[in-house]
């Protein structure tokens, strides 16, 4: 794993979408995996800003989400197919029957979610995954007690992952009981994952995910065992971490980076 510390949540949002875009330019049938949440908002923005004005080209792009809610559908602007289209798929160039997103609505979910691992496997399985981080720890809708190894499925949300996106739904009741994700183990899977987490109300959890250990009761901290893993933060995220001297001198000394700096 490696962390990287931004100043604030522009310039953590503008690395982040700049590994994107170099990934996609580097691979134009790059199969990316992708997150919803308020983080990614501005990431989505820079990604159809360059497609918009600097070529950046998405034509041949593939892309599976992480998840989404069940009993909403793609029309529901409550649903994440709908927060896709709206923040990045109706801004750039991507051929959207390239865009996969879990259907809420299916009728059987144990189906839906066993198709959607065959088609990630049918792509040859993800190649970067994008993934916010919830207050509880989770990465995807993967809630603590997550197995390691799961695989794409339904999962009962928290109290608190609801509390989180109740501003979404008109109040905490409203928010569905349900969710169908990718599994911690799908997640794994991806050849190189790329987390994003900014303000101080992360501090904490990124902290646990990071340095704390590994514990199904924090999904996010899985990702200490994949061997490619880079983890993005602001300055408030990042407050509660000990190593980070550390993490700045590779940011600062390491060949890969200086493209970046
Ligand atoms: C939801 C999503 C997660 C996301 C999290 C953080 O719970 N299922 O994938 O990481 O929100 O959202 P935000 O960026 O709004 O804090």
């Amino acid at each position: 794993m490696e962390v990287v510390i931004q100043p604030d949540h522009e310039s953590a949002c503008l690395l982040c979408a700049r590994l994107i875009a170099d990934a996609l330019r580097a691979k134009p049938t790059l199969v990316l995996g992708l997150a919803t949440g308020r983080t990614m908002e501005r990431v989505y923005q820079l990604l159809a800003h360059w497609c918009f004005f600097d070529g950046l080209d998405f034509s041949l792009a593939r892309t599976f989400n992480l998840d989404e809610y069940v009993g909403l559908g793609p029309d529901d602007p409550r649903s994440y197919r709908y927060y896709m289209n709206r923040n990045l798929f109706d801004k750039v160039n991507i051929d959207l029957r390239n865009t996969h997103v879990l259907h809420g609505l299916a009728d059987d979910l144990e189906q839906e979610c066993a198709r959607y691992e065959a088609l990630i496997a049918e792509h040859g399985g993800i190649e970067l995954q994008l993934l916010g981080i919830g207050r509880t720890g989770h990465i995807g809708f993967n809630e603590p007690l997550s197995a390691m190894l799961s695989r794409t499925r339904p999962k009962a949300l928290t109290l608190a992952t609801r509390q989180q996106n109740a501003f979404l739904f008109g109040g905490v009741d409203e928010v569905p009981a349900r969710a169908l994700t990718m599994g911690v183990g799908t997640i794994l899977d991806a050849r190189r994952c790329l987390l994003l987490a900014t303000g101080e109300e992360k501090a904490e959890v990124v902290a646990q995910a990071v340095e704390g250990p590994v514990t199904s009761m924090i999904s996010a901290s899985a990702l200490q065992l994949h061997p490619h893993c880079r983890v993005i933060l602001d300055e408030p995220a990042a407050s509660r971490l000990v190593g980070r001297e550390y993490y700045d001198f590779i940011y600062e000394h390491e060949p890969e980076w200086a493209p970046y700096r």
